[in-house]
């Protein structure tokens, strides 16, 4: 894997990508954060070499190079899922990418489903934690000590600083966000009510199909992570109505604005 990483990132580099200050993933719906970020090149997922290609509708995988607030940005416009048929090494792929590329800093984010009940939909989540409930883990196998150690610790997956920033830069936007702890599931099914008190029985406050197999990846090369979900739906007593992956994206879309507000602000300021 490592000399597939390098061939991506040499193809990369000699279409004029430098290292970019963050890395971004852009989860259901969220895409619209690149119509603010001033494109220097565009990559389709399908022209990179070793790039898996994407199959979900509204994940339309492109690559985008670009500055967003002053600062250098790498955009990953749609995101591979576990639950298409790749493993954890093709799903984690782009981030390994993204450390060879030289970046430090990794915004995560992604559409989930509300189990604590004070959460409403079209909500901001600053995740603080995560619980992996994923099937396959992307560490599993013989480690490779270029990428990181054996035994990674996990003690702070998500950097507490930047949370702490982004915090601010809602509160001076008036921006209500709510933090709290993701639990990721393999999907494609949706969780059965029995499904979404489970999750929240065992502690987490969303529930959605992504993030984690990257935000292990990346604290394995010890890149910072800020993870931010959008609660599109709700999993808990009396909120439980059927969910379908439209439904998911109109909910996404309702946070659009507040998501791109805040992530300019933040990395302007970081
Ligand atoms: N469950 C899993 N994934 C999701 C959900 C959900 O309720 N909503 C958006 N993605």
């Amino acid at each position: 894997m490592y000399e597939k990483i390098q061939e991506t990132v040499k193809y990369l580099q000699d279409k004029g990508l430098s290292t970019p200050d963050y890395g971004i993933i852009l989860g259901t719906g969220l895409g619209s954060l690149v119509s603010i970020i001033d494109i220097k090149i565009k990559i389709l997922y399908s022209e990179i070499p070793n790039f898996p290609v994407s199959t979900v509708s509204g994940h339309s995988g492109t690559l985008i190079y670009g500055e967003l607030s002053g600062k250098t940005i790498l955009a990953f416009q749609g995101r591979f899922h576990y639950y298409e048929g790749w493993n954890m090494q093709q799903v984690t792929f782009p981030v390994r990418v993204m450390k060879f590329l030289g970046i430090e800093k990794l915004i995560v984010s992604n559409a989930s489903g509300g189990v604590n009940p004070n959460f409403s939909v079209g909500d901001i989540m600053l995740l603080n934690d995560h619980i992996n409930m994923m099937p396959e883990h992307p560490l599993r196998g013989k480690n490779d000590d270029r990428f990181g150690v054996r035994f990674v610790d996990m003690h702070e997956a998500y950097d507490h600083q930047m949370l702490a920033n982004m915090e601010e830069i809602a509160k001076e936007n008036k921006i209500k966000v709510q933090k709290g702890v993701y639990l990721a599931l393999q999907g494609p099914t949706f969780e059965t009510p029995a499904e979404y008190r489970m999750v929240g029985l065992l502690g987490a406050d969303a529930v959605g199909m992504s993030t984690v197999p990257e935000v292990i990846v990346a604290r394995h090369m010890n890149m910072k992570c800020l993870g931010i979900s959008v609660i599109t739906d709700l999993g808990f007593e009396g909120h439980i109505e059927e969910v379908s992956h439209e439904a998911v994206q109109e909910a996404a879309k309702l946070a659009e604005g507040k998501l791109c507000k805040l992530i300019e602000d933040f990395v302007l300021r970081n």
